[in-house]
């Protein structure tokens, strides 16, 4: 596995991605809702065509995140690493990338969700300088179940 950082390549989701992308948050233990079946995925992405990114190894997708912006503020959603290539940096490349979109349109703030049960993951995201609000509570209106 060495060196494979220098073998990986950037590229931005299609809607024939979706099967590979829904199987690699899958296999990478993220737990999925209605908001991320094809029809309301592929709507999210056309909001976002720029900064739905996909980390690409010998034709096959190893890493995903999805950057994105709603007009203020930056939301990272749902960055996984395939479970065979973790730990090798790609889950820091993929941060890098989407901080890099996130300057390029001089967004000001970035947030991101982590579900108690995966609270491991907070160092992860504490080693690249964010931090945790204690002074908000998310609250959340269900529209629809389907
Ligand atoms: C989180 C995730 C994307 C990290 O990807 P990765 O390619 O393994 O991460 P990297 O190899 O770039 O690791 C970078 C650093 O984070 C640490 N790290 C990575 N995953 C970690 C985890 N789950 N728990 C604690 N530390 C972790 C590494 O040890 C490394 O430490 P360093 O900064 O001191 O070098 C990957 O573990 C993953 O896909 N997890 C499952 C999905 C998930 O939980 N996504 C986040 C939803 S909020």
């Amino acid at each position: 596995m060495d060196n494979l950082i220098e073998k990986v390549s950037f590229r931005l989701f299609e809607e024939s991605d979706y099967d590979d992308v829904h199987s690699l948050w899958i296999r990478s233990g993220l737990k999925l809702s209605l908001s991320d079946n094809r029809e309301e995925l592929l709507k999210f992405a056309e909001f976002n065509k720029d900064s739905f990114f996909l980390l690409i190894h010998d034709g096959d997708i190893i890493g995903v995140v999805f950057a994105a912006y709603d007009g203020r503020r930056g939301y990272i959603n749902h960055l996984a690493v395939d479970p065979k290539f973790q730990g090798h940096g790609f889950g820091k490349l993929l941060m890098d990338k989407s901080m890099e979109f996130y300057n390029s349109i001089d967004c000001v703030k970035v947030h991101l969700m982590i579900e108690k049960d995966n609270s491991q993951v907070i160092k992860f995201y504490n080693n690249r300088d964010w931090h945790i609000r204690d002074d908000l509570i998310l609250m959340t209106k269900t529209l629809r179940e389907k």
